[in-house]
């Protein structure tokens, strides 16, 4: 499989990797760690542990989590929020949920889509992408990924389309946007409602338009781990009026009051419909405080990223996911690198051991395939059984053939240097690696 990079990201590489190669020191002859050799990475463990710790919260969060608590005025921190969060997307409407999985609820439920309707979700994400449309009486349809991005892949969505297929939900893994203008294209085309799921994309956008204003309703989770934490949290993005209020009204038994007399959702004053989804103020708090360093934090997440990938993609076999000139990514979790193995000439557990004996840690993880666990395959659960593909080649190939290298938040020149020599001097001896 071809995962070349594109033309832009050659020219910064092939001028990054002269400056990369001036500053290596390791010799091809030089030993590795794993066979009686020198370590690597001499950075201390405690400024490694600094460098990579997230949640990364201060002063500014419990300065606004003190003052909360003692003004006694929780609740006006929501609107708050979503003020600040509705002036850094530019979204029509926005309602901030519990979490993500409550947000994609109440997003299904406001499709207001007939009960067997099928919805195309790719199977590498989150479980509650696909099962919080059960509540709606939805049905998932599992799309594969692109192998050179990870994303959403549209051919694959082309191929299984059905009549019933109304809507088509896209995940930006990893913070890379999918190809929104694309699938959207398509969507329209096919008179189905474009979706985003942007739970691990926060600050990232496309031809200048913020993740989550392509479709027509959108999701962000600020639980601990994402790009922009709160611990738990979660936020709808609605691009019309309509899908706002019921959204907004399927957890938040206050909303249908706050509506014009005219909204067809005024009529259910007092029980909107049935859930109770109302993010936790001190939440708020935090993630507030959090939205104001978000696009430093991610400017300073991709220098380092940076820094280090031009040097390591110089390396023959080592790739990272394409990503457009025209899109802006995010990183979320990790530095993901593709590299394709049976043609690398070693095994991952063998590339990712050499690399820890040099100090580098480097891991991989499966994304649960939602189409191969047991809820799926059980048609008591669902309208009507959703249909279980045999294979899903592009997500075997991206979790067979992925490492994470850690995400640095910090400035790291020194360790990403370090890094840099380990990997190179990893790579040259690949092939001997047992
Ligand atoms: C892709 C994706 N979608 C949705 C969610 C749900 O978000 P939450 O954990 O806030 O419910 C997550 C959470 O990990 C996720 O990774």
């Amino acid at each position: 499989m071809n995962l070349g990079i594109t033309r832009r990201s050659f020219i910064k590489t092939s001028s990054a990797v002269v400056a990369g190669l001036a500053a290596t020191k390791f010799a091809p002859t030089d030993t590795l760690a794993a066979q009686g050799g020198a370590k690597t990475v001499t950075v201390s463990p405690q400024k490694i542990a600094a460098l990579t710790r997230w949640p990364r919260y201060g002063a500014a969060e419990k300065n606004r989590l003190h003052e909360l608590i003692d003004s006694n005025k929780f609740y006006e921190e929501l609107p708050l929020f979503e003020q600040e969060w509705q002036d850094y997307t530019k979204a029509p409407f926005v309602k901030c949920h519990v979490n993500g999985s409550a947000a994609l609820t109440s997003m299904y439920f406001a499709l207001d889509l007939p009960a067997g309707s099928e919805v195309m979700v790719p199977t590498y994400t989150f479980f509650s992408a696909c099962l919080a449309m059960r509540f709606s009486n939805l049905v998932p349809v599992f799309i594969d990924i692109d192998p050179k991005t990870g994303c959403f892949d549209l051919d694959d969505a082309k191929r299984k389309l059905t009549p019933k297929v109304k809507a088509v939900e896209a995940m930006h893994s990893w913070g890379l946007p999918c190809e929104m203008d694309l699938i959207c294209d398509w969507a329209k085309e096919k008179g189905l409602v474009p979706l985003e799921d942007c739970a691990h994309a926060h600050g990232a956008s496309m031809k200048g338009k913020k993740m989550g204003n392509w479709g027509q309703m959108a999701i962000y989770s600020f639980q601990a781990s994402k790009v922009m934490p709160s611990v738990e949290g979660g936020m709808g993005m609605y691009q019309t009026r309509e899908y706002y209020e019921r959204a907004f009204a399927f957890g938040h038994y206050e909303a249908p009051a706050k509506f014009a007399k005219d909204s067809p959702v005024r009529a259910y004053e007092g029980t909107g419909f049935g859930q109770k989804y109302r993010m936790h103020p001190f939440a708020a708090a935090v993630a507030r405080m959090q939205l104001k360093g978000l696009d430093a934090m991610n400017a300073l997440v991709e220098k380092n990223v940076r820094a280090l990938n031009d040097r390591l993609t110089q390396l023959p076999g080592v790739a990272e996911p394409r990503c457009r000139p025209d899109q802006k990514r995010a990183y979320y979790h990790a530095n993901m690198l593709m590299i394709d193995f049976k043609k690398a000439g070693c095994t991952r557990d063998a590339l990712v051991k050499a690399l820890a004996a040099e100090g580098v840690r480097a891991s991989f993880w499966d994304y649960p395939q939602q189409h191969t666990l047991k809820i799926y395959s059980e048609a008591k659960w669902w309208h009507h059984p959703p249909k279980i593909p045999e294979k899903m080649p592009g997500c075997e190939y991206v979790n067979a053939n992925h490492i994470f290298l850690p995400l640095f938040y910090g400035e790291a020149t020194e360790l990403i240097d370090q890094y840099a020599k380990a990997f190179e001097k990893v790579w040259a001896k690949r092939s001997k690696l047992a």
